[in-house]
């Protein structure tokens, strides 16, 4: 029987075990918080140093062009060098890479060296097709081996890669192809969900129908299933590496550190999503560094990172910081309760998760099927957890900590964002934890909460949560928009120059952050990150649709639950045929995460006098709500 869990001191904190800060990396976070702000340049560099550099930089940090920040100008890197090269030399080479799990219970594993023969073959497959440094790539694929190699070739290659994450659908991949100008896409005929097989090459050809920037399609062979291949367009993952330009032998290409490492599409609060640029210098140091003092990763560890490698914290958890580490990564392709609700709790057990990675929202859908579950397992390899993407409620937190963890396993509860590249706020193992907060911010970093002047607030007041210093692992701009990035993380608080989050958040007497939730028109759905402007314009562009406008409602399970209200085009009458109808185009248009859970029918929306929708009202009015201050409604 597991002890009942303990907050051990009474007060509602949780203290490491003594074996857990024993063994940490870090035993003093204090000290070294208060060093790594007082020096912040020296403390990155310190942490550089410990990677591999073709050329060591010039300058650590340069704010001459701000708020266009570089960091480790005139160094030279590539994050393969470190990722996979690295680890050639040394007894890593022969370490397992991968080990990836399909829905069905299909198999794979890759050692560092396999890993780096099927990234360097697929390099050179790139390079023959005539891709080259300066091209943005496009993949959209299931979670399958094939993605990390992909991403990888790209980065080997010195291309930038862009992943879009393969539960999006029609319209979001072709603006996001349409948007990078990318002449190559890297695809997959589909993966397994739920045991059913999806359509990805359906979708892409569909979305390089309507954005014919794509050359070239490369498409992995996974489910089988019939697709449409266009001759001198489509090519077969498997017949391009079966030729003798998958060369095995491939050279990293040397890259500049503020040189590209990758495109990733994010929602804000216009529809067009924003393509923030990550780099290879900054970007790997700042992974590395997080990861390993955060995951408090060691050479024998298992880690798994349960998301998707087509979000940010794939990118940086599921790939990166991980190999940059020489860790061991289990990736799963299927859903967590498929064909049973112990689909996670088996994997952790065969395989021996030391440290286990995931988000609130599948917490508590998990927890809905009760302990029995997890107890059927046996969980203690485990060692720490985590959890990222939105704000974990406490019971949820609770739950994970006494059915999953056994009482043992600290929970590194990780605030960051696309933007953000890494961890910003988040416990390290020896941290006492409040179940809840994302605790306190990880080094180099200072953190505030403040009132719309920039003025810092009580403690327990709710207010903006601001960085107000730069970090390593920052997205540079927005791919193409320049402006946009100044005015969506900048300009609010030119005069102090700090990063605007676009969270509301409280921060206690201790010092430690409770972050509340998104403050601008960004939802976040069973943790995905929407935008109200994009379902607007996904419901908008049905024929029966003239006016649209999406709300993000309370929900116990996912977070928000999407609400629409629309109205129609004269002709068009409401009915439960066309609800369903509008349900379904959002799927097809943006991905089944984005359709809405109401449509309501209206003839007027409530509007200020410049014409902006107040979205706060129709809130209000789906809650039952008070309205509040109508003084700027228009109607
Ligand atoms: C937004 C960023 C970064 C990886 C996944 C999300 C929310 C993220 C937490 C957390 C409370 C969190 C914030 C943030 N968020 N982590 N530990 N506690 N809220 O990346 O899709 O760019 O979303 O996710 O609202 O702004 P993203």
């Amino acid at each position: 029987m597991s002890k009942k869990t303990k907050s051990n001191a009474g007060n509602g904190m949780y203290y490491p075990e003594e074996s857990v800060v024993k063994r940490a990396h870090i035993k003093d976070y204090d000290s070294l918080y208060k060093e790594s702000i007082t020096n912040r340049e020296e403390f990155w560099a310190k942490e550089a140093e410990k990677l591999f550099w073709y050329k060591k930089w010039d300058k650590v940090m340069d704010d001459s062009k701000r708020p266009f920040f570089k960091w480790f100008t005139g160094g030279k890197t590539n994050v393969i060098a470190n990722a996979i090269d690295r680890h050639l030399e040394s007894e890593t080479k022969n370490k397992l890479a991968i080990i990836w799990e399909g829905e069905p219970g299909d198999k794979r594993t890759f050692s560092y060296f396999a890993l780096n023969r099927e990234v360097s073959k697929f390099a050179n497959v790139l390079k023959a097709m005539g891709a080259n440094k300066g091209d943005i790539i496009t993949i959209y694929m299931p979670q399958i081996p094939e993605i990390l190699i992909a991403m990888l070739a790209c980065a080997k290659i010195g291309a930038a890669h862009s992943v879009v994450y393969g539960g999006f659908s029609v319209e979001a991949l072709a603006e996001r192809i349409a948007d990078a100008h990318s002449r190559f896409l890297i695809t997959a005929d589909g993966g397994f969900r739920r045991g059913k097989p999806t359509n990805l090459k359906k979708i892409a050809d569909e979305a390089m129908r309507r954005s014919p920037t794509i050359d070239i399609c490369i498409t992995v062979k996974r489910t089988g299933e019939e697709c449409y291949m266009e001759n001198d367009r489509d090519f077969w993952w498997h017949d391009l590496m079966g030729m003798p330009i998958a060369s095995p032998v491939c050279p990293t290409e040397k890259t500049d550190a503020e040189d590209p490492l990758f495109i990733l599409y994010t929602s804000g609060t216009t529809g067009k999503p924003k393509g923030l640029v990550h780099t290879h210098g900054g970007y790997s140091v700042y992974t590395a560094t997080t990861f390993k003092y955060v995951f408090d990763i060691k050479p024998a560890d298992r880690w798994w990172c349960a998301a998707d490698p087509g979000w940010i914290t794939g990118h940086s958890y599921i790939v990166y910081a991980p190999l940059i580490n020489g860790a061991t990564i289990m990736l799963y392709e299927g859903a967590p309760n498929h064909p049973y609700p112990n689909r996670w709790w088996q994997i952790i057990e065969k395989y021996g998760i030391n440290i286990f990675y995931t988000s609130p929202t599948a917490i508590r859908g998990l927890m809905r099927y009760g302990a029995s579950w997890a107890d059927k397992h046996d969980l203690s390899s485990l060692r720490l957890m985590g959890s990222v993407g939105e704000p974990i409620n406490p019971e949820a937190w609770k739950w994970y900590y006494e059915v999953i963890g056994k009482n043992r396993c600290p929970i590194m509860d990780t605030w960051w964002q696309t933007e953000t590249g890494g961890f910003m706020i988040t416990p390290l193992p020896v941290t006492p934890l409040k179940p809840g907060s994302a605790t306190k911010p990880f080094f180099g970093n200072e953190v505030a909460v403040v009132d719309d002047s920039g003025k810092e607030v009580p403690a327990g007041t709710e207010g903006n949560l601001v960085i107000k210093n730069i970090w390593p692992g920052m997205a540079r701009t927005i791919l193409g928009d320049p402006d946009r990035y100044v005015e969506k993380y900048w300009k609010r608080y030119e005069e102090q120059c700090y990063y605007l989050t676009g969270d509301s958040a409280k921060m206690d007497e201790d010092g430690y952050v409770w972050i509340i939730g998104r403050n601008d028109d960004v939802m976040k759905v069973s943790g995905y990150r929407l935008g109200s402007a994009e379902i607007e314009s996904a419901l908008v562009s049905h024929p029966a649709v003239t006016e649209a406008a999406a709300i993000g409602l309370p929900d116990s399970l996912k977070g928000n639950i999407i609400h629409a209200t629309v109205i129609l085009k004269d002709g068009f009458s409401a009915s439960d045929e066309l609800t369903n109808e509008l349900k379904k185009h959002v799927d097809n248009e943006i991905g089944p995460i984005a359709r809405p859970a109401f449509i309501v029918y209206t003839d007027s929306l409530p509007k200020t006098r410049s014409g902006k929708i107040m979205r706060r009202v129709l809130k209000a009015r789906a809650l039952g709500q008070d309205e509040g201050d109508l003084s700027t409604l228009d109607e």
